[in-house]
């Protein structure tokens, strides 16, 4: 488990395009955190991943570098082109992340559309209508099964009433048990059931109509605990609500480790300039401290990340003119 030894071991795995450059940041960033403070060790083991080693060995994910995740504390994650189902998939499988964390933070002088957002989405990943089980009874008759189990869905309220609580976040849980009696029924039971035990306090919302609440005033909100689909629509939403993609960071926990990941893509239109918004990567950085329980360290990394935002020192795509390098600089400097 976390927390217990001190020498983190992270598996660092870039992938393709900007993933190359923006996992190096955020590597850097931690390097230098580890220097200043006592207590904090990491060693980095590096894998491959993606379109580049599948055309070299026709893998896109070797069988080594998926154990040396399953070896590791946690993983790095950057992006995989053409062939990231085929490497994000089998990864968040191998240890067995069922909750997908994904912030939605609005920094200052970003342009964000709600720049008071401060949002967490904690969604269930392993089952609901992503399950699997999908039919064609006959041609042009096709049905989908939504598998909601007590088990998963008490495991993910417990994850999120419990980063709530650490957070200082309230809770809000999403649903549609309107319409999906039973599915979402069983959901809110097992939620209710957790909540009980842990003492916790949280108010549910249909999700369509939290949907519209968020675009109209994300304030009111902080963790939103939401079955598969529900999290993955309302977490995009609220990405809109923040700003661009360099921003966006995420994380898919397992019982054991956890994996960090950017929620874009390769970037292939701007691959290889140097101009890639490193903040995304480097707030993964600042997850993952967090989740070793190095709150701290945490904390300070992403207040480096948003001093030199708020300063003005961005990358294109959030129109500005500086490089990733100067931005991960920018960010070390300040920590
Ligand atoms: P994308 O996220 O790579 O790019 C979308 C747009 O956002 C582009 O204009 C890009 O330049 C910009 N952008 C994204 N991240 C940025 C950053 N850090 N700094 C500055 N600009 C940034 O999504 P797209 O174009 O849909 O996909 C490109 C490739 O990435 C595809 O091959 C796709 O399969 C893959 N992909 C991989 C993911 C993963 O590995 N988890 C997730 C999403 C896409
Ligand atoms: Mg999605």
């Amino acid at each position: 488990m976390s927390g217990t030894r001190s020498r983190k071991r992270v598996a660092v795995v870039p992938g393709d395009g900007i993933g190359r450059e923006v996992i190096p940041a955020v590597r850097q960033v931690l390097e230098a955190v580890a220097d200043q403070r006592e207590g904090i060790d990491f060693e980095f083991v590096a894998g491959e991943a993606g379109d580049g080693v599948k055309e070299r060995t026709g893998t896109a994910l070797p069988e080594e570098t998926r154990e040396l995740v399953i070896g590791a504390d946690a993983a790095l994650f950057g992006a995989a082109g053409e062939t990231a189902a085929e490497v994000i998939i089998p990864l968040r499988r191998a240890i067995d992340a069922f909750a997908n964390v994904r912030p939605a933070t609005a920094y200052p002088g970003v342009g964000a559309l709600q720049p008071e957002t401060d949002l967490v989405f904690v969604r269930e990943n392993t089952e609901g209508i992503y399950a699997g089980h999908e039919t064609e009874l006959a041609p042009g008759v096709t049905t989908l099964t939504r598998v909601i189990t007590a088990e998963a869905s008490e495991r993910i309220a417990r994850y999120g009433f419990e980063y709530a609580a650490e957070h200082d976040y309230r809770v809000t849980v999403a649903h549609k048990a309107n319409v999906m009696q039973t599915t979402d029924g069983q959901f809110l039971e097992s939620v209710a059931r957790v909540a009980e035990e842990l003492g916790a306090e949280y108010e549910t919302a249909l999700m369509d109509a939290l949907a519209m609440e968020l675009v109209r005033d994300p304030t009111d909100y902080g963790v939103v605990i939401c079955p598969n689909l529900a999290g993955d629509v309302l977490s995009d939403l609220a990405a809109g609500l923040v700003g661009g993609l360099g921003l966006l960071a995420s994380a898919n926990v397992g019982p054991e480790r956890a994996l960090f990941e950017p929620v874009h893509g390769t970037a292939p239109d701007i691959a290889g300039q140097g101009v890639a918004n490193p903040a995304a990567a480097i707030l993964c950085g600042a997850h993952l401290l967090e989740y070793f329980e190095f709150e701290a360290a945490g904390a300070d990394v992403r207040e480096a990340v948003t001093e030199t935002l708020s300063a003005g020192l961005q990358t294109p795509d959030l129109g500005g003119e500086a490089s990733t390098d100067e931005v991960t600089a920018a960010i070390v400097e300040r920590l």
